[in-house]
């Protein structure tokens, strides 16, 4: 699961998904490799983040992930050791692809959220790089 390139935050981005129009409501589709560059593995989503809470705080060694606002919005800062970047993310039909190696965090949570993230592997850990002053170190072994 481990990866060597050094990553940055120009390397995630915002991807426009697929929204069909029904005169009964909208349907956002995401499939595996079409749709994304990785197969999803694990779904996961966040809610009832009370106000004024953040989220993440931390890397991935190897964890993609696609980021998005199920409902409402909350915004998500990708940090790569040198350069920080802000997406706001409000929109079911748009999605934040995350590469490994991204500190991120995530607040401004409005009420009633949700925050699906489609990740391309199992939890796992070992994966995890939880203190910030490791994140640096590791970006600079990479
Ligand atoms: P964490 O990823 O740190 O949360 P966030 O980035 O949203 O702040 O996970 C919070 C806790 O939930 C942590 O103790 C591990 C657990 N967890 C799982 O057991 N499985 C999972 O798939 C995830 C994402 C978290």
């Amino acid at each position: 699961m481990e990866t060597k390139k050094r990553s940055t935050v120009y390397d995630c981005s915002m991807i426009e998904l697929d929204r069909h129009h029904h005169e009964k409501g909208n349907i956002t589709v995401v499939e595996n490799s079409r749709t994304i560059p990785f197969d999803v593995r694990r779904v996961y989503y966040l809610y009832d983040v009370p106000g004024g809470e953040s989220r993440g705080g931390h890397a991935h060694r190897a964890l993609r992930q696609l980021i998005v606002s199920a409902g409402g919005s909350f915004d998500v800062t990708l940090d790569d050791g040198f350069v920080k970047r802000t997406f706001t993310l409000n929109r079911p039909y748009q999605g934040l692809l995350v590469v490994p190696g991204i500190w991120r965090e995530l607040n401004n949570f409005s009420s009633g959220s949700v925050c699906l993230v489609l990740a391309s592997h199992e939890y796992d850990e070992a994966d995890y790089i939880r203190s910030y002053d490791e994140f640096i170190r590791y970006k600079q072994q990479q």
